[in-house]
């Protein structure tokens, strides 16, 4: 088991370990209350979660505790039934997942969704299909923060491995230039050794001033990367703190980490 020392990527972020009631980082996610299920009883009832600028934010909390239902809601891909989300101050709540990426909100599925017959740059193309412009040069600067890409930009994306794959799926969300960035599992079907890679590009995402919000599966590293975490339990908020004193919060580890990493 790995020893909870903080991340040397920690300690960047305007977001560290803090949450700013009012001013220059205010949330640029607001979810308050958030109710949402699958037209049975509720799976999330009264979610209340924020993310900023330049943090990351993780949902963490057992299996089946809402946590991928409570992404999908903000998300657009399901209607909550009460409650309210915000994008940069607008009103977005129940607006369908097509119309949230223009209102600068981006969705990566827990299966990464990538055009298996079309090339790398010609699924980042696709990627920036609501752009007005600027299509061209977004790809050479996701090219940069995604190197592996750039090299074999003319593959199509079918002869990719999983890990190359889950790079592809992480660029085209970001070919939109959006404020928030949902990631279900990034690493989800890869092989462990990926977790770190992905991390990393996480964390360059998170300082080109995106609000990364997350939900990984081994809650002992999601915790130490995330500047604000969110501990879901049966489809309620629990507890939440900076990624780092969750982890040192002998009780939180008991309860809710030791089981999960
Ligand atoms: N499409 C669906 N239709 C009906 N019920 C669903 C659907 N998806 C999820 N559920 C139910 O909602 C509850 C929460 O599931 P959800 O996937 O949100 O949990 P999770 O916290 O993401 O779990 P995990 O850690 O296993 O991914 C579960 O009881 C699940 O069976
Ligand atoms: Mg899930």
């Amino acid at each position: 088991m790995m020893e909870a020392v903080p991340s040397p990527h920690r300690g960047e972020g305007e977001g560290e370990g803090t949450k700013p009631a009012t001013g220059a980082s205010a949330p640029v996610l607001e979810v308050e209350k958030l109710t949402a299920g699958y037209g049975g009883p509720p799976v999330i009832s009264g979610v209340t979660i924020e993310a900023r600028r330049g943090a990351i934010t993780a949902i963490v909390g057992p299996n089946g505790a809402g946590k991928s239902t409570l992404l999908k809601a903000i998300a657009g891909l399901i209607r909550p039934t009460e409650g309210s989300v915000k994008v940069k101050g607008a009103d977005v709540t129940g607006l369908p997942a097509e119309k949230l990426v223009s209102k600068g909100l981006a969705y990566v599925p827990q299966v990464a969704n990538v055009f298996p017959e079309l090339t790398i740059r010609e699924n980042l193309d696709m990627g920036g299909y609501s752009r007005k412009d600027g299509v061209r040069e977004r790809i050479e600067e996701l090219f940069k923060l995604f190197p592996d890409l750039a090299a074999s930009s003319q593959r199509k994306a079918h002869t990719l491995s999983g890990g190359q794959r889950t790079m592809l799926a992480l660029a085209r969300g970001l070919m939109v230039d959006p404020a928030v960035l949902i990631l279900d599992e990034p690493s989800a079907g890869l092989a462990p050794k990926f977790q770190g890679l992905i991390w990393e590009r996480i964390e360059e995402i998170r300082s080109t001033n995106v609000a990364v919000l997350v939900i990984e599966q081994n809650t002992r590293e999601t915790l130490r990367h995330a500047q604000w975490a969110y501990v879901l339990v049966l489809g309620e908020n629990r507890l939440e703190g900076p990624g780092q004193e969750l982890l040192d919060d002998e009780e939180v580890v008991n309860l809710y980490v030791g089981r999960l990493s």
